[in-house]
């Protein structure tokens, strides 16, 4: 059986077609979807739909919604987590141990408090839980589309006999999983680029062109490359799905939350307004305020995210971090 943790956008879409995949016997494995708030879980269990996350989509009949993590996770052997990174300790803290089973992420951040990757969080969490049993699942997948069957293609990163069953089990011609076996890699470039995203979103609120924004996902990529060399990742994962990929996806799609971000902030909205009047999570927010520590540990420099962390943190106005981008010294391509 599959559990997927986390009834959000991501955790709902993928819950879905995992379970529009079983009705159609081409997987063995029944879904459950677990929601940490009981009264969401009772109304996506009466009304057969995610009215928060996923509005006008019908639950598939077989798929169950449950709010009772340890039931979920004990009877399940493929476990799929989609909480969104900050929460995660609180969502799992109770679950059973891991022997015979699988976690694969779906989620994408850093934990601001420990400035570990979500790799780090469970293996800190679970020591029941070995390498071997770990898996992240990453690239460029906005639930919107996902949910249409609009074609897609992603990565799974693991290692290779566990990489192998998620993209058995997950794939088909319209969600095409490439294996990897670089966990950190995948984790740091879906994580990093959420920040890239926002600076992104800035450019295009403040009306910058299309040079602009090109200059931005490809200085962007560079400096989180850059830090997630220095934090062991490989080169070469930055410049596939889960790092380049999703750089351009999320800098360049109005379904992305993170360049939603951006754009208010450039109109002036402050992160608290954005916060209350919103209610999505837009991940590169915490973890710009991680990547700013790690970077400054691993002595790697990474003005476009340290700019986003100055707007959000320390108040500093977009049109000024803006200008201090600018003046930056010139420098040769591959400093
Ligand atoms: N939305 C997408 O298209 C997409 C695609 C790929 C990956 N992701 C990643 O998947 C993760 C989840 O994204 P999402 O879009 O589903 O997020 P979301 O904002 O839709 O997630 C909402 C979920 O978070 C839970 N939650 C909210 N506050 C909580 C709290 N205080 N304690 C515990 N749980 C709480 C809610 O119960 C709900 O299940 C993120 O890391 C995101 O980057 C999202």
């Amino acid at each position: 059986m599959i559990t997927v943790v986390g009834a959000g956008s991501w955790g709902t879409t993928f819950a879905v077609r995992m379970a529009r995949r079983f009705e159609a016997g081409l997987t063995g494995q029944p879904v459950t979807l677990y929601e940490f708030f009981p009264r969401v879980a009772q109304d996506i269990q009466k009304r057969r739909e995610n009215r928060l996350f996923l509005p006008g989509v019908r639950l598939p009949r077989s798929l169950v919604i449950s709010n009772d993590l340890d039931a979920c996770v004990r009877s399940a052997d493929l476990v799929f987590n989609a909480v969104p990174t900050q929460f995660i300790r609180n969502v799992f803290q109770s679950s059973p141990l891991w022997r015979g089973k699988a976690l694969v992420n779906l989620s994408k951040g850093i934990e601001i408090k420990t400035g570990q990757t979500i790799s780090g969080v469970f293996f800190e969490m679970f020591p029941s839980l070995s390498r071997s049993q770990y898996a992240v699942l990453s690239g460029p997948s906005h639930a919107e589309e996902v949910i249409l069957n609009i074609p897609t293609a992603a990565v799974v990163a693991g290692p290779a006999a566990l990489a192998a069953r998620v993209q058995k089990l997950v794939s088909d011609s319209r969600f095409r999983l490439y294996t990897n076996n670089d966990v950190i890699g995948v984790e740091l470039a879906a994580a990093l680029k959420n920040c890239v995203a926002i600076a992104a979103g800035i450019c295009v609120g403040l009306g910058f062109g299309d040079n602009t924004l090109a200059a931005m996902m490809t200085r962007g990529l560079a400096e989180i490359s850059r830090l997630g060399v220095a934090l062991s990742a490989r080169r070469d994962t930055f410049a596939g799905l889960a790092g380049l990929g999703d750089l351009v996806v999320t800098c360049g799609s109005r379904h992305s939350r993170n360049r939603r971000f951006g754009e208010l902030l450039a109109q002036g909205h402050s992160p608290a307004d954005i916060a209350r009047k919103h209610r999505f999570v837009a991940e590169g927010v915490a973890t710009a305020r991680a990547a700013v520590g790690l970077a400054r540990k691993a002595h790697v420099e990474i003005p476009i995210i340290r700019e986003v962390h100055n707007i959000i943190y320390n108040r500093k106005s977009v049109r000024r971090a803006v200008e201090s981008l600018l003046a930056r010294p010139f420098v040769p391509e591959r400093a």
